[in-house]
């Protein structure tokens, strides 16, 4: 079969290699993709994932028999919906049910009323009514931005001046735009996060293997929030205890409350949990893969992805028997220094062809560029070296031995991502 990925980063790097094993993939195209997507998939950098008809006409040109969308912007804007109306086989929640992720006050609600565990909270459209509650309320405590924000519409606020500021920043000045029209004020909560990716297939729920993020800029989880700095999978504190509870309060109660407002998921969600002293509490959804959670939890799949797209598209998920191999992944992100703020780009990367996803090394493209003098940096996040091993702290070792591998000028990684399984 021919496939179509919509998106471009490490992600999508890595939803493309794992496609690339299955015997049935014939041919994977990718808009608009990156340097390295480029070596197994037909890419088209010219379009853009918000460009729906350009999308839309790029699938049926290439007569592809399934598209799979990635990112979040195109999930809530309506892609999947756009795709599926041209009468293209899709994988992806369409707009109704990717507001679990696009609406953070949807989402609370939706806890609320079916009693899935998650922080207090209350919404408000009105910045003034926001502070007013502000002033009665316990600090710290967190003001989430409704929309897409590319993950830092959150904050977190120590004092009563902090929060006011806080306000001001998400609703008046609108720092992270129609986002901020509306806000979600919410209980601060303490604990370990844990992330969980599943199949959902609107009925069925299957969980992918646990994982963990490393959000902050820098070691020790100092620095401002980025898209990701490096993830490790299984994480040692995703216990059976939690697990069970999860599966018994979290997971199908979210699929059945979906399916109960009419707005039936199918596709990916992602669960961000905080394993809070009072038991596991749901953080955020997300209705997609994470990034870069997926690269180092679909190298360790061993189904064929493509029997598990296909269940989820067809409501047949209850057949797959998911599995994963009993190792473990770690995925150290390379940036370019001054990420998340300002850095430079255009620097040549050497050393790429030094991986082997055969031995269990992965080099997923983040921000690339193929020029004539060879693959440059390109954006914040530049590659997610990965690797696999026997356990946890072997896995750590061989990604940090291959970041190694690869130089470029203003490279920039966290030395510490892993480093909480010592503490397991
Ligand atoms: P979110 O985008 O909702 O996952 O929030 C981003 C990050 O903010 C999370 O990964 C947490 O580290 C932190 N966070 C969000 N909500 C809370 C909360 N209620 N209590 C404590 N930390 C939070
Ligand atoms: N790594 C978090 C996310 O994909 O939103």
């Amino acid at each position: 079969m021919k496939v179509l990925i919509v998106g471009g980063g490490g992600r999508e790097h890595a939803i493309a290699v794992s496609m690339k094993k299955s015997k049935r993939v014939e041919k994977l195209y990718c808009v608009p993709g990156n340097a390295g997507i480029a070596q197994i998939a037909e890419c088209e950098p010219s379009i853009g994932v918000m460009e729906f008809d350009k999308v839309v006409a790029y699938a049926k040109e290439k007569a592809v028999d399934l598209v799979f969308v990635a990112p979040d912007d195109p999930l809530v804007g309506g892609l999947v919906d756009a795709l599926e109306a041209a009468g293209l086989r899709t994988f992806g929640p369409r707009a109704n049910a990717a507001i679990l992720e696009g609406s953070k006050a949807f989402s609370k609600d939706l806890m609320k009323k079916y009693n899935i565990p998650t922080a207090a909270y209350e919404t408000f459209d009105d910045a003034e009514a926001a502070i007013a509650y502000l002033e009665t309320a316990d600090m710290p405590i967190v003001l989430k931005a409704d929309g897409l924000a590319l993950g830092k519409g959150v904050l977190i606020c120590n004092t009563l001046e902090e929060a006011k500021a806080g306000v001001k920043e998400i609703m008046l000045d609108k720092h992270f735009g129609s986002a901020g029209n509306r806000m979600v004020v919410e209980e601060f909560m303490t604990g370990r996060e844990v992330s969980v990716l599943s199949f959902v297939d609107g009925k069925t729920i299957k969980t992918m293997t646990s994982a963990q993020d490393h959000k902050r800029a820098k070691d020790g989880d100092q620095g401002l929030n980025t898209g990701g700095m490096g993830t490790f999978s299984p994480s040692p504190f995703y216990t059976e205890e939690v697990d069970e509870f999860c599966k018994k309060y979290i997971y199908q109660a979210t699929v059945d409350a979906m399916a109960a407002e009419g707005r039936e998921f199918k596709g990916v969600i992602f669960f961000g949990l905080m394993l809070t002293p009072k038991g596991p509490r749901v953080l955020e959804y997300n209705a997609r893969f994470g990034d870069p959670e997926t690269q180092v939890v679909l190298c360790r799949m061993k189904n064929d992805i493509m029997d598990v797209i296909d269940a989820c598209i067809d409501g047949t998920l209850d057949q797959i028997d998911l599995q994963f191999e009993d190792n473990a992944a770690v995925c150290v992100v390379l940036a370019s220094d001054g990420y998340p703020e300002s850095y430079e780009k255009g620097y040549v990367i050497e050393g790429l062809d030094k991986f082997d996803d055969a031995d269990g090394y992965y080099c997923f493209h983040a921000g690339t560029k193929q020029t004539s003098e060879g693959i440059v940096t390109n954006g914040g996040r530049v590659l997610g070296v990965t690797a696999t091993g026997e356990d946890l702290k072997q896995a750590r070792a061989n990604a940090y031995a291959a970041t190694e591998w690869i130089s470029f000028s203003n490279k920039y990684m966290r030395h510490d991502i892993g480093k909480a399984i010592d503490e397991a």
